[in-house]
């Protein structure tokens, strides 16, 4: 049996993005409207899309991790992967791609190679005019270099993934359902086109074994009774697809960010901490911003009644700025402590299992570019901000680097 029978594609046709956040203005500044509904009640309902938006962080959190009330199921462009599976199949999906991306196994295997790509990505960006794209000379080809290289798939298709991801993580042009036809059609092509490159690496390895990580994915396929080829598929073009848009996303408003609270000396001396800095960013501009989910039965969350079927949106980005949670959560304050941890990778059984692969890119860029760089300054008189129901950080960063 496979779960990719049923369908449902990106959830019905129903925008998962709030109207009051849909634009531009919202985009880039999406805590004012959460703040909003967290004055009145943790949660709202929106008849325009028949969903909830969660904004609390209790709400929140039950909403993501209380997943035999609430499934990740239907809620993806890709169905059948480890995101948009429930138990049992989850774990067996998860289980093929787990052992890949454990820090220690990252760190051995990985953690040079991120260092060499990140040391050709500055010799090539420096050298040039001291004015660059952050988003285009580093925050894109970083993730998308090293995803590439963890699912052992060519590298000569980079520009390829790279449209791929930005199509699969991108939102309608606006609400209308002309736009949302447009883009599922777009969205389908480029799956369609993933799947197929995935089938031919996978034929690539019965025809000749190696030992990598698809071919982790053939084997546990043919011992299983649960999931298919469709799913070794869909979970193969997760992978690749979940790294790329986040991290750079991640990475650009760490530049953003370390420029607007003129914090970019401090770093360089020590003063603070980087760790201390980057796990901030990830709580004061989540780059993945909601939790989507489908309510599998009749049930209540803070107090209000959910029927089976109904829509549900945890905000982690609202969550992670709940003036509950964390004092002064408008502030960016590296090193603050914490009750309860921000949850910019999810919590539950579908936890990012990127996390380690991003914080260890993260960390690594960052101790080379501080290192190289006297500092930059953002030169956008305006953030152009992704647009997008899942994504959260600027589109382009134009930034002039003092070397
Ligand atoms: C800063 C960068 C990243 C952020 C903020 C992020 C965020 C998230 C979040 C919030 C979820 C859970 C979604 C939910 O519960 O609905 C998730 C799941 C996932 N992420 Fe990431 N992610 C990042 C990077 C990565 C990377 C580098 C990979 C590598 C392939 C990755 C792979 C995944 C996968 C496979 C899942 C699904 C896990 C499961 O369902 O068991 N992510 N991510």
């Amino acid at each position: 049996m496979s779960e990719t029978d049923e369908r449902g594609e990106a959830g019905g046709e129903k925008p998962w993005i709030p109207h009051e956040i849909a634009d531009r203005e919202g985009q880039l500044n999406p805590y004012p409207f959460f703040a909003e509904i967290r004055e009145e009640a943790p949660l709202r309902y929106d008849p325009q899309r028949d969903t909830y938006d969660i904004v609390g962080y209790d709400a929140v959190v039950e909403s993501i991790t209380q997943h035999e009330r609430f499934t990740r199921r239907n809620t993806s462009y890709i169905n059948g992967s480890l995101l948009s599976t429930g138990e049992p199949i989850h774990s067996e999906l998860r289980g093929m791609a787990q052992d890949y991306f454990q820090p220690g196994f990252l760190k051995e295997r990985y953690r040079p190679k991120i260092e060499a790509r990140v040391d050709e990505l500055l010799d090539g960006a420096l050298a040039g005019d001291d004015h660059i794209d952050f988003v285009e000379e580093f925050a894109k080809p970083l993730p998308i270099l090293i995803i590439a290289e963890l699912l052992n798939v060519p590298a000569e298709r980079m520009d390829t993934f790279r449209k791929w991801s930005a199509t699969l993580a991108t939102a309608p042009e606006d609400n209308s359902p002309e736009a949302f036809a447009a883009l599922e059609k777009k969205q389908g092509k480029a799956m369609g086109e993933l799947q197929e490159l995935f089938q031919a690496e996978i034929d690539r390895r019965e025809a000749s074994p190696m030992e990598d990580i698809i071919m982790n994915h053939i084997r546990s396929e043919r011992e299983s009774d649960l999931v298919d080829r469709s799913n070794v598929l869909a979970n193969l073009s997760m992978l690749l697809i979940a790294g790329n848009v986040t991290t750079t996303q991640y990475l650009a408003n760490a530049v953003w960010t370390f420029d607007e609270e003129d914090i970019v000396e401090d770093l360089q001396t020590g003063e603070i901490p980087l760790m201390d800095a980057l796990e901030e960013v990830l709580r004061y501009r989540s780059p993945v911003m909601p939790g989507k989910r489908i309510a599998t039965q009749n049930t209540e969350i803070a107090g209000v009644r959910i029927e089976e079927g109904q829509r549900i949106v945890g905000w982690l980005s609202a969550a992670n700025r709940d003036p509950e949670v964390f004092d002064d959560p408008d502030e960016f304050r590296p090193g603050r402590t914490y009750e309860r941890e921000p949850i910019p990778f999810g919590k539950g059984i579908h936890y990012c299992l990127g996390a380690p692969l991003a914080n260890m890119e993260a960390r690594v860029f960052f101790e080379k570019f501080l290192d190289r760089v006297d500092g930059w300054e953002v030169t956008a008189d305006e953030i152009d901000p992704f647009v997008s129901s899942e994504i959260y950080g600027p589109r382009q960063l134009p930034i002039r680097v003092r070397s």
